[in-house]
């Protein structure tokens, strides 16, 4: 064999790097010193003091908005988000059918319903198809700005306007990444994002809701804020002043050396983001007309986070080499990190979206999805390979690696027929 042939079979793998080969957040000096001194100031903030004000000023202006609260996950914030959007028993959300399940899973604790629409061979929303599943009932459709390419939020404004719905946002894979130059999570009455481990931005675990909306900004802090933090902003004079210190019962806030750690990661996201598109612009270039690999469209007005690099898989380019089999090859290549998206799937796939009733007693079962009502969502999904964006120098060598072994499984796929 000589170096040429696939690792899978017998040849040298085109990787020999040890992994892992890419790890998020990178932790600096800065970080821990954030970190340490949290924990000699305070590691629990009941109010906007400290480091979670100043986290939250922070993103406030980073992203432009007037309001932003912090909360322990991105599933929190979504709940929150929902919750003071107004969404209550019997509406329906407009929801793609493929993103993480926590865009829609909260809707199920406010006695909603998640309304799944597929989405076009891009991944994102099918608004033709939304529009096939509107009712009277319809109150907010959600922008997830998957993989962290932004939807087209020009389309979705007017969608939104046109039928009179709330427009809301998931931006979870999608910090910093713009449309037209405005940053995702800030076109609608109100957005959520995470902050959990490897999203662009990083807290370890937490979210965040942002909002111009100071009505749904006190009905946030009313969700899962309660008490010191309620009594402190809602004024006095507000007809829902009397329900500080409960709330609505819940506790959604966030630990404050995870505020610690996303106050200075933030610090690096304009950075960061550049590094990554620099290395994704290099990864493309290499990509550009592999056969059985499709690159994402990428709009001029859409700046992404490249929360990955998510890449269409095209077996009929390849002899009808299956994906796994393709996959198989590049992790023999030593392409560990090479991946198919897992949790992040077509929704009515789970049985939480089939039969919600075994778990929540109101959902009779039987109402949740058709198997096979999301034919595009599905076929994304089966198609997709994913790959990280690394972002600064010393990575690109191991990006060339990835892209290396890529163009090596495809040029010698034939060898896996
Ligand atoms: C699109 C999307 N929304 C929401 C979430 C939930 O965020 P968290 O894990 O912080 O609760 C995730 C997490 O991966 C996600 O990918």
């Amino acid at each position: 064999m000589n170096d040429s042939s696939l690792a899978l079979l017998g040849g040298t793998p085109a990787i020999t790097v040890p992994g892992p080969h890419f790890t998020w957040p990178p932790i600096t000096e800065a970080d821990r010193q954030a970190v340490a001194r949290q924990l000699e100031t305070a590691v629990s903030i009941p109010d906007r003091s400290g480091v979670v004000a100043d986290l939250e000023d922070a993103l406030a202006s980073y992203l432009g908005v007037r309001h932003v609260v912090t909360t322990c996950t991105g599933t929190a914030a979504l709940h929150s988000m929902y919750a003071a959007a107004g969404i209550g028993p019997g509406d329906e959300v407009i929801i793609p059918a493929l993103t993480f399940h926590a865009t829609a899973t909260p809707l199920f604790h406010l006695g909603a319903h998640p309304v799944l629409a597929d989405v076009d061979d891009r991944g994102q929303l099918d608004l033709e198809d939304a529009a096939r599943r509107l009712t009277s009932r319809t109150k907010a459709v959600v922008a997830v700005h998957l993989w962290g390419l932004p939807e087209d939020m020009d389309a979705l404004t007017s969608f939104a306007d046109e039928h009179e719905l709330m427009l809301l946002e998931d931006g979870s894979h999608a910090h910093g990444a713009t449309w037209n130059h405005q940053k995702a999570g800030t076109f609608g009455t109100a957005s959520a994002f995470s902050l959990n481990g490897p999203k662009p931005l990083s807290a370890g675990e937490g979210g965040f809701i942002a909002t111009d909306d100071t009505e749904v900004y006190y009905r946030v802090l009313l969700h899962g804020q309660y008490n010191k933090r309620c009594r402190r902003e809602i004024p006095a004079t507000h007809p829902l002043a009397r329900f500080a210190v409960t709330g609505m019962g819940l506790k959604l806030r966030i630990h404050p050396l995870a505020a610690a750690l996303a106050r200075t990661q933030l610090g690096h996201l304009e950075d960061r983001l550049a590094g990554r598109q620099a290395v994704a612009a290099r990864m493309c270039a290499v990509l550009a007309g592999v056969p059985g690999i499709r690159l994402p469209d990428l709009p001029a007005a859409a700046r992404t986070s490249w929360y990955a690099l998510p890449l269409q898989y095209k077996p009929a380019a390849l002899g009808g080499l299956s994906i796994e089999r393709f996959l198989e090859a590049l992790h023999a290549e030593g392409a560990a990190e090479a991946d198919r998206p897992g949790s992040t799937c077509p929704l009515h796939t789970h049985p939480l979206f089939q039969a919600p009733g075994a778990l929540l007693p109101g959902y009779a079962d039987g109402q949740g999805e058709a198997v096979d009502e999301f034919p595009t969502a599905d076929y994304v999904h089966a198609t997709t390979l994913k790959l990280p964006v690394w972002d600064h120098a010393d990575d690109v060598r191991l990006a060339d690696a990835y892209t290396t072994a890529i163009v090596k499984v495809a040029t010698h796929a034939k060898d896996l027929l």
